[in-house]
């Protein structure tokens, strides 16, 4: 189906169980620098890894990939189809996973992200994380500079 014709008001599910296969294939829609299929292989072997799709009957729109740390947590991956891209699912996806590890006990996430990655800094920064470092030079091809962030879970008082 042409993208333009494709609808993506209608209800995505999180699936919790993304095969290998399913996740390389939406990382190289997704990234210009793609993942190894070895690598997601590998993860889905993790037992203290989160991978979710986002998908509905006809098609699969997008994934994350998030590792326990201790009591921590770390964004590993997040990664939306270019065509769905800018419809909220980015932000569905990332509430969905920090619901999840709150759920947990886990308090803290982490996750490190280009700095000119402007997309991706809205999102994160509208599902509560904070900048709490910068790291210059911290990546290759091209070479920039990386932004750390930090979420906390909520403490709710009573
Ligand atoms: C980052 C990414 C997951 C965002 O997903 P998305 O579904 O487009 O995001 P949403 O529609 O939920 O929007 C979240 C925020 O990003 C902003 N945003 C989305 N696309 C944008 C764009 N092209 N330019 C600027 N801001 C953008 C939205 O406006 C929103 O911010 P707001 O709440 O302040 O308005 C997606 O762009 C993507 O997969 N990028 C390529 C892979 C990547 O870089 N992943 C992150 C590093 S691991």
């Amino acid at each position: 189906m042409p993208a333009q014709a494709m609808n993506f008001t209608g209800s995505f599910k999180i699936i919790s169980n993304p095969s290998s296969s399913d996740l390389a294939r939406l990382d190289r829609v997704c990234f210009h620098r793609p993942w190894e299929p070895s690598a997601f292989h590998s993860l889905l072997q993790t037992p203290t890894v989160w991978a979710w799709m986002l998908a509905d009957e006809e098609r699969s729109v997008g994934f994350i990939c998030c590792q326990q740390t201790s009591q921590e947590a770390e964004v590993l991956r997040i990664g939306i189809i270019p065509e769905a891209g800018g419809k909220g699912l980015g932000r569905k996806l990332m509430s969905a996973m920090l619901e999840h590890i709150a759920a947990a006990g886990i308090k803290k996430v982490f996750l490190e992200v280009r700095e000119g990655n402007t997309p991706a800094r809205r999102l994160y920064e509208g599902c509560g994380f904070r900048q709490i470092g910068h790291r210059a030079r911290y990546y290759n091809d091209p070479r920039e500079d990386a932004i750390a962030y930090q979420w906390l879970r909520q403490e709710t008082e009573i």
